[in-house]
């Protein structure tokens, strides 16, 4: 569904390195978050499932260096995760959804990278049956994944900025924002994420950036 839906967007070949630049962050930034999420108390098939995504995003990572020719900046610190497993498991979830976004509109460009894009696909697989087993797992544990993804995707429109930024995308930036949200947005409505949440995203952006935010 999301490779067809993001296939109608193209991005012309002058845009190409400043998406392999936000790839190096984003890269970086699931490596750090993989490494910091396998230090939680998380369920032991999860802990085995990131031992092979952290080896996967180290991979990804060393791809967009010999790419772009240079490292990521250091971190001092891994960045933080939820420590309560539903929200973790949204956060992961959210992040490898819009990795996924990006790697459909990089391989539009760059169709030799489309090994990236089916790790990240199994990426997002494994933590969605994630997210539907948690929805299933008893009242208290469906009700925090649904709080903690009703919170994630209110933020997702400013995360998504902070991706595009880039002056050569700027033709872009409004079709490739909208196109990005309406998917996840179906994405988390199938897995059953935002089931009694009447507000679309689009509604949401809309009176973000009425009020100026
Ligand atoms: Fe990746
Ligand atoms: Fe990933």
């Amino acid at each position: 569904m999301s490779f067809d839906a993001a296939m109608s967007i193209r991005l012309p070949p002058e845009c190409e390195t400043a998406l392999l630049e936000r790839f190096l962050k984003a890269e970086a930034m699931a490596l750090w978050t993989v490494r910091s999420a396998r230090l939680q108390d998380v369920p032991p098939n999860v802990y085995a499932f990131l031992r092979k995504h952290e080896e996967d995003e180290e991979q990804h990572l060393a791809q967009f260096e010999t790419m772009i020719g240079r490292q990521p900046r250091e971190r001092e610190r891994l960045p933080s995760v939820p420590r309560q497993w539903p929200a973790l498991a949204v956060q992961l979830y959210g992040y490898e959804s819009l990795g996924l976004e990006f790697a459909t509109l990089l391989v539009t460009l760059r169709p030799d990278l489309v090994s990236i894009r089916k790790d990240e696909l199994v990426h997002v697989e494994f933590f969605e049956h994630e997210i539907r087993r948690l929805l299933k797992d008893g009242a208290s544990a469906a009700e925090q994944t649904r709080v903690s993804a009703l919170a994630w995707w209110r933020k997702l429109p400013r995360t998504v900025d902070r991706y595009l930024e880039a002056a050569v995308l700027d033709p872009y930036r409004q079709a490739l924002t909208e196109r990005i949200l309406s998917v996840i947005e179906q994405r988390f409505r199938e897995t059953g994420l935002l089931e009694r949440e009447e507000t679309t995203m689009m509604t949401l952006l809309r009176r973000d950036e009425e009020e100026g935010r």
